[in-house]
């Protein structure tokens, strides 16, 4: 797959560099045609000689060199490349990249390129924590820009982290990976997801809410878009971050979650993995609630929230064609289960046992049931990226069959 790819290396400073020369070698080895870059402190650690001497090319150094525009043009470079890859790259080089600087060649063809990018981040433990490198990332990945690493080991400065350049094998089986033509059955659908838990405000201060980590439903709208579905994951309050290339809706209450998933139909498939609130206050009070002196206590009476699930199931000409739900019970899972696809209008049930001794809230493991309308496949206790696969996979198979 890499055969015949034009890649563009660019070597940034740091002790990992001496690594890109058999990312280079191994490159070339799989048949890909490599140039590189090589910044000012990346030269302090390999030579442009070394460089050319497996690249068999020219190596690229400083920015206006007038032979070298004329030669190839920073812009040329960008764009006679497949895909531009960064190994190592350092934490200033990162910087550079997400505040959009070009002061030398390597990150003016980072600002001119159209040209995808895999980063190899590699420096100090320290430097790879702090905030700054972090919000560098998020905003790089937020960019769509590719990282493979950095790994946990001894660094060269005596420290231990996260913060080693990925080994040459690891790069290079993620530029492997990104010339892979991608599997991508429900490209062109839209999924709809809920996710996570609800609060529900009692006064300004004080809500009712639920052990929900809203892990299971990230991991359904990771697992939809990587089958190429155009995602909207409308999520309760979680400690979750926004997952790549999908279109995060944040809300608080079961009214606003309701309102939100409403907005993003039509949708191809809804998937309500969030534990919405059942209930909320009836009248929530605009002051904080008063503790009294001696032994008063408040009674809260209560009303029911719209249940989202049958709302959606429920939406006539509007009803997405796959309507999935979840049921978390602590009893009788399957006879329950199998009533709430009934009482509920969906069309699938994924159930699961959430009793205390399961540890599935909040945990990485899910051990469901698959409810639909010829009866119970049962799935054995995976990981909840695991399921999710597995349910986007059995979406996928059960699109296809329907066209
Ligand atoms: O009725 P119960 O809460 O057990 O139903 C669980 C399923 O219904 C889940 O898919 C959940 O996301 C959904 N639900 C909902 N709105 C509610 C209550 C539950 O969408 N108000």
């Amino acid at each position: 797959m890499i055969a015949g790819k034009s890649i563009l290396l660019v070597v940034t400073g740091g002790i990992a560099a001496y690594k890109s020369l058999e990312l280079i070698r191994r490159l070339r080895d799989s048949g890909a045609f490599v140039r590189a870059i090589l910044t000012k402190s990346g030269a302090e650690f390999v030579t442009p000689l070394s460089v050319s001497a497996l690249t068999g090319e020219k190596t690229f150094v400083e920015l206006f060199s007038l032979t070298d525009e004329t030669e190839i043009g920073h812009i040329q470079l960008s764009r006679q490349s497949d895909l531009i890859v960064v190994a190592p790259a350092s934490a200033d080089f990162m910087a550079k990249m997400a505040h959009g600087r070009a002061d030398d060649l390597a990150s003016t063809v980072m600002l001119a390129t159209d040209k995808d990018v895999l980063l190899a981040p590699a420096m100090n433990v320290r430097m790879w924590d702090h905030p700054a490198t972090q919000e560098n990332l998020a905003t790089l990945l937020q960019r769509g820009i590719g990282i493979v690493g950095p790994n946990e080991g001894s660094m060269a400065c005596g420290e231990f982290g996260l913060g080693r350049m990925s080994e040459p094998s690891e790069i290079l089986a993620a530029i492997e990976d990104y010339f892979t033509p991608k599997d991508t059955p429900l490209s062109g659908l839209k999924a709809l997801v809920t996710a996570g838990p609800t609060h529900e405000a009692l006064d300004p201060v004080r809500y009712i809410a639920n052990h929900s980590s809203g892990k299971q439903g990230y991991a359904i709208a990771q697992a939809l878009r990587s089958l190429g579905a155009d995602v909207t994951l409308v999520s309760g309050p979680t400690q979750l971050s926004p997952p790549e290339g999908i279109n995060r809706v944040s809300v608080t209450s079961a009214r606003e979650m309701l309102s939100a998933c409403q907005e993003a139909l039509p949708a191809d498939i809804a998937i309500c993995a969030a534990a919405v609130a059942d209930w909320r206050v009836a009248e929530q009070s605009n002051q904080k609630i008063k503790k009294t002196s001696g032994e008063d206590t408040p009674t809260l009476s209560f009303v029911q929230n719209p249940d989202i699930l049958a709302t959606l199931a429920k939406q006539g000409p509007k009803r997405p064609g796959l309507v999935v739900g979840f049921a978390a019970e602590t009893e009788n899972v399957e006879s329950n289960a199998k009533s709430k696809r009934k009482r509920k209008g969906c069309d699938w049930i994924l159930a699961n046992d959430v009793s205390p001794e399961t540890e599935t809230f909040g945990g990485d493991t899910n051990t469901l049931f698959l409810i639909d309308e010829t009866g119970t496949d049962r799935w054995t206790k995976m990981t909840k990226d695991a399921a999710a696969e597995k349910l986007s996979r059995r979406i996928a198979d059960k699109l296809k069959l329907n066209t």
